[in-house]
């Protein structure tokens, strides 16, 4: 099927998820969503959440997107299950194969999750952590400056380099062998987290495991692109599409020659 599937983050931060399923899934076209003029979401509740991912979705599936792929852990979190409830398409979220992985890969049985504010309080991956691992000491941390960095287009520097320290500061008290980035805007700063934990961590960035999720789904439901098809891309933002355009397309490591802008809210 020619159909895009729709991926969705409340900001930047699913770009990093787009250049995995570019790599795994190359004829595949693609609508991305970027809720930029309401970012963040991980300082919002449950009930804030939940009508913005719901609105962004209605929009997408209007579109005609065939699967839908919630590019964001603070989505995921406050609102697959309605999402699932209320559309009968494919929607893959990013925490249960990312806590799959954390799970299987881990050595020590000691993971720590580093998320936004709503994600860790949500305890998904804890809880979905445990419920494969029960025996596995899940550690959550939450980095609420890291997304407003990125979304200035602000990856290194002394300031966040200074947050970075004091956030990760609490695993050389720990035996964690696996850190968890729980939220999509992380691995654009990974050169940073990287530098402060040092080498012997694993890192585990969930998108790797979530497209080849999507990748199995749309196998089974026999929605793969046909091998001719040439994959077409749209890029849409809620926010400022100049300023999405161009730092997009430097986090993305790919040319976006056009980004609609798609008003949300009022
Ligand atoms: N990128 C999103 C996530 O994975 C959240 C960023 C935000 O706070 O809006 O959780």
């Amino acid at each position: 099927m020619r159909r895009p599937v729709g991926i969705f983050d409340s900001g930047f931060g699913g770009l990093t998820v787009v250049r995995r399923f570019f790599a795994l899934l190359p004829r595949e076209s693609i609508i991305y969503f970027g809720d930029n003029a309401r970012v963040p979401y991980g300082s919002r509740t449950q009930e804030e959440i939940q009508p913005l991912v719901l609105e962004v979705a209605q929009y997408l599936v209007g579109q005609g997107v065939k699967a839908l792929l919630l590019a964001c852990n603070t989505a995921t979190a406050a609102a697959l299950r309605v999402l699932r409830e209320k559309f009968s398409l494919p929607i893959i979220g990013i925490i249960e194969p990312g806590s799959k992985a954390a799970a299987r890969l881990s050595r020590s049985g000691e993971i720590a999750v580093v998320a936004t504010e709503y994600t860790i309080a949500s305890g998904s991956y804890q809880n979905t952590i445990k419920e494969l691992r029960p025996r596995a000491r899940v550690y959550g941390q939450a980095c609420p400056l890291f997304v407003p960095f990125v979304e200035r287009g602000q990856l290194n520097g002394r300031e966040l380099e200074a947050a970075a320290e004091e956030y990760l500061s609490f695993l050389a008290h720990t035996k964690v062998d696996t850190l968890v980035l729980g939220c999509t805007h992380y691995p654009h700063l990974i050169g940073i987290i990287r530098r402060v934990i040092g080498p012997d961590i694993r890192i585990i960035d969930p998108a790797e495991a979530t497209i080849r999720e999507i990748k199995l789904v749309l196998e089974q439901d026999g929605l793969l692109a046909p091998a001719d098809a040439l994959a077409q891309h749209r890029f849409c933002t809620s926010g400022d599409p100049e300023h999405f355009r161009r730092l997009g397309q430097q986090l993305l490591g790919f040319p976006m020659e056009q980004v609609e802008q798609v008003p949300m809210g009022d």
